[in-house]
C-alpha cells in the first residue's frame, strides 16, 4: 500500500506550473460523447479520476488516446453503448456526468445509482428531476437509474440548490431539445464556463454560465468539426499550494493561473496575514508562519470552496486564536479532523461546523486520508509538522493532485511516495 512519508518544518520556496482543472477536464471528457467528428483537449492533469474517466468512455464506445503529454485525443464512435460500467460508477461519482450527454445522444442512458460517500450525501435528484421536466422518462430500480427520451422540449427549470453537477447534465441534454431552455439558481462555478464554451464550440447555443441563469437554446443538430479545446488551470490544486505556502511560512509563486477564480481563498487569507501578489497570470504568496486565526463560511462559487476546506482547517489549526468552519456545501465534510487531532490540532466539529483552536505546534503521526481534499490537508498538516508523518490512503489523492510530491519536493519539502 503507498504511503506518502513527509519530514515537517521546511519553509517552502520556489515556482509551481498549476495542472489543467480535474472538475472541468472530467465534464469535458463527458461532453465529448457529443462530439460529431473528433476533439482534442489540451492542459489534462494525469491523474486517477482522468483514468478513470477514459475507462468508462471507451465502455461506452469512444476513442480515447494520449497524442502527447497532456493532450488527449477523443473521437466518439458509432453506435454509442448506453450503460455506463458498474464498477468504474462506483470508484467515481463524476460519471454520472455522462448521462445527460448521452440521453442528447443516443436518448436514453443507464447507470448504477450512486450511493452516498465519505463527504456527506449526494443524491442526483436534481439531475433526474430536470431530465424529467425536459420530457425524460427516468425509473430508479434495482439500484440502477435508466433515463429515456425520443424527444426533448425546452423548460425554465429552478434548481433547489446550485448542484454543480445537475446544472452540468442539464445543460447537456437540453442543447440539442426543442425550444429555449433556461436553468435558474444554476451553479457558477468556473468549470461551468468552460463546457459552456466547449459546447458551443461544438455548436451548441448556450449564454450565461458564470451567472445563475443559463440559458440554452436547442438546435437541430451539431457541428460535424474538429475541436482543439485548452483547459482552464485548477483553482483547487492552486488554493492548495498557496495554503502549503501559508502553513509553512514560505514563498510560494504558482504558474499559469487565473487568480480571479480563487478569491475567496486569497481575500480570507490576507485578512490572516499572507500576502498575496498577482503578476498576469502568476501569483506570489509569501508568509510568516504567523497568522491570524479567521471564520470561515463554505457556500457555493463565488464562496470559499468546499473542496479548499479540509486544507484551510489544517492551517488554521496553527494559527493564533480560534477560527470557526462552517460547512455549507456537504454534509459530511469533517471525517479528517480526528486525524488531524491525532497531530496534535485542537478542533471540535458541532454539527455543520468546526471550532479550530490554533495551537502553536503540530507532531508528526500516522494518519489516513479518508478522501481526496482531506488527504491534501493532511498532507499540509505534515509540511508543518515537527518530525515524520505518514499518510496511508494515498489513492485517494492520486485522483486529484497530478504527482504532488514531486511538486512539493521541488519546493523544498521533504516528502517521498513509498510503495
Ligand atoms: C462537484 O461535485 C465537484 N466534483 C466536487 O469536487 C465539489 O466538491 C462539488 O461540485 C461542490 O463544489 C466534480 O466536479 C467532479 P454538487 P457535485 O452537485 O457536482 C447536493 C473534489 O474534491 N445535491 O454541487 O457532485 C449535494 O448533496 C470533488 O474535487 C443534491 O441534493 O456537487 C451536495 O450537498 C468532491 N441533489 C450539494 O448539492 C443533487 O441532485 C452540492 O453538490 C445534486 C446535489
Amino acid at each position: 500500500m503507498e504511503q506518502l512519508h513527509i519530514v515537517g518544518g521546511r519553509r517552502l520556496h520556489g515556482q509551481v506550473r498549476i495542472s489543467g482543472a480535474k472538475n472541468a477536464v472530467l465534464k469535458l471528457m463527458a461532453a465529448s460523447l457529443l462530439v460529431e467528428n473528433e476533439c482534442i483537449i489540451r492542459n489534462v492533469p494525469l491523474i486517477k479520476d482522468v483514468l478513470t474517466m477514459i475507462e468508462v468512455l471507451r465502455n461506452l464506445g469512444v476513442e480515447l488516446s494520449w497524442e502527447e503529454e497532456a493532450v488527449l485525443r477523443i473521437k466518439p464512435k458509432k453506435g454509442l453503448n448506453y450503460v455506463a460500467p458498474d464498477e468504474l460508477v462506483r470508484e467515481m461519482r463524476a460519471s454520472v456526468q455522462v448521462m445527460g450527454p448521452l440521453l442528447t445522444k443516443i436518448g436514453k442512458v443507464k447507470l448504477f445509482q450512486p450511493g452516498g460517500c465519505v463527504i456527506g450525501q449526494r443524491p442526483i435528484d436534481l439531475h433526474l428531476k430536470g431530465f424529467q421536466a425536459l420530457g425524460a422518462h427516468v425509473v430508479e430500480e434495482h439500484g440502477y437509474v435508466y433515463a429515456e427520451a425520443s424527444k426533448l422540449k425546452g423548460v425554465d427549470i429552478h434548481l433547489d440548490f446550485p448542484s454543480v453537477g445537475a446544472t452540468e447534465n442539464i445543460m447537456a441534454a437540453a442543447i440539442l431539445a426543442e425550444g429555449t431552455t433556461v436553468i435558474k439558481n444554476a451553479a457558477k462555478e468556473p468549470e461551468i464556463i468552460e463546457e459552456q464554451n466547449f459546447y458551443n464550440r461544438l455548436g451548441a447555443r448556450i449564454r450565461g454560465a458564470g451567472t445563475d441563469t443559463i440559458r440554452i437554446e436547442g438546435v437541430p443538430a451539431l457541428r460535424s468539426v474538429p475541436v482543439d479545446y485548452t483547459v482552464i488551470p485548477d483553482r483547487i490544486e492552486a488554493g492548495t499550494y498557496i495554503l502549503a505556502a501559508a502553513i509553512t511560512g514560505g514563498e510560494i509563486t504558482l504558474l499559469d493561473v487565473i487568480p480571479e477564480h480563487f478569491e475567496a481563498l486569497t481575500s480570507k487569507l490576507k485578512e490572516c496575514g499572507v500576502q498575496i501578489q498577482i503578476d498576469g497570470d502568476n501569483m506570489t504568496v509569501a508568509s510568516s508562519g504567523k497568522l491570524k486565526a479567521i471564520d470561515v463560511t463554505i457556500l457555493p462559487y463565488p464562496g470559499f470552496p468546499t473542496d479548499l476546506q479540509p486544507q484551510m482547517t489544517a492551517v488554521m489549526s496553527l494559527a493564533d486564536g480560534t477560527s470557526l468552519i462552517t460547512e455549507n456545501v456537504f454534509g459530511g465534510r469533517f471525517r479528517y479532523v480526528d486525524e488531524l487531532v491525532r497531530m496534535g490540532a485542537n478542533i471540535r466539529v458541532e454539527g455543520r461546523s468546526a471550532v479550530v483552536k490554533g495551537v502553536k505546534r503540530l507532531t508528526g503521526a500516522a494518519v489516513i486520508a479518508p478522501d481526496l481534499r482531506a488527504g491534501a490537508a493532511l498532507v499540509l498538516a505534515g509540511l508543518a509538522a515537527e518530525g515524520k508523518t505518514v499518510i496511508e490512503g494515498v489513492h485517494f489523492i492520486d485522483r486529484g493532485y497530478e504527482r504532488i510530491e514531486e511538486k512539493l519536493s521541488s519546493l523544498g519539502a521533504e516528502i517521498s511516495l513509498i510503495n
